[in-house]
């Protein structure tokens, strides 16, 4: 009787521990750091005077690479990168909603997906101009690029910034105010249009009147 109990014991514990296995995702600290990641505004192309980019109209160039002379092991396990757009701890202040968390799955820290794409030997190829997205709120950021295995496990990371994330850091801005007062401008201009027009028809129709009744 006492070792079917264990058998159900040990059942359980053996599920619930698969179960956990499998909704828990990579701890971020137990990832190397065998990647490196450059992430610069295309100047020639910004907008903005400050080193800013506007989201909707500017672009980034990211250029990622494997640090350390590349294993066989490497070879095979670092299969796809997946590159992100990151807040900066700055930009974390007070909103749980980019909070970071050990737990990759967890993670609120990276929520603007940039590429995914085979690691290449030549960097040329491990380099992407990405737009600002438009929905990327204005905010201070950097970029990480995950190494993820066959299996689309997270196996290695890099970043543009560094460990504590202070460095090398950009700020984006949401496309210019002026852009949305001036749809305010059209639509007031608009509906002024609008109006105006149905009042010179009211005017017309009652002048016609008014000379159709001096005619009698
Ligand atoms: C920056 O943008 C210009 C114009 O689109 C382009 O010709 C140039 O290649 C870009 N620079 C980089 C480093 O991608």
């Amino acid at each position: 009787m006492s070792s079917m109990v264990e058998f159900v014991l040990w059942c359980i514990m053996v599920i619930s521990c698969s179960v956990a296995w499998a909704t828990a995702g990579v701890h971020f600290s137990s990832l190397p750091n065998t990647l490196e990641v450059t992430a610069a505004i295309n100047l020639s192309t910004a907008t903005l005077p400050n080193g800013a980019a506007m989201a909707g109209r500017d672009q980034l160039v990211v250029s990622w690479w494997v640090k350390e002379l590349s294993s066989s092991w490497e070879d095979s396990e670092y299969k796809t990168v997946k590159v992100k757009l990151c807040f900066a701890p700055v930009s974390q202040v007070d909103r749980q909603w980019r909070k970071t968390d050990e737990d990759l799955k967890k993670d609120k820290t990276c929520q603007f997906d940039m590429s995914e794409q085979p690691l290449h030997s030549n960097i040329k190829k491990n380099t992407i101009k990405w737009t600002v997205a438009r929905d990327v709120p204005k905010g201070i950021y950097f970029v990480r690029a995950y190494a993820l295995n066959p299996l689309g496990k997270e196996v290695a990371y890099g970043q543009s910034t560094n460990k504590k994330k202070t460095s090398n850091l950009f700020m984006v801005e949401p496309i210019s105010g002026r852009h949305g007062s001036l749809d305010i401008a059209t639509v007031v201009c608009s509906a002024f249009a609008i109006v105006s027009l149905f009042g010179f028809f009211m005017l017309e129709k009652w002048s016609a009147k008014k000379a159709e009744l001096q005619k009698k």
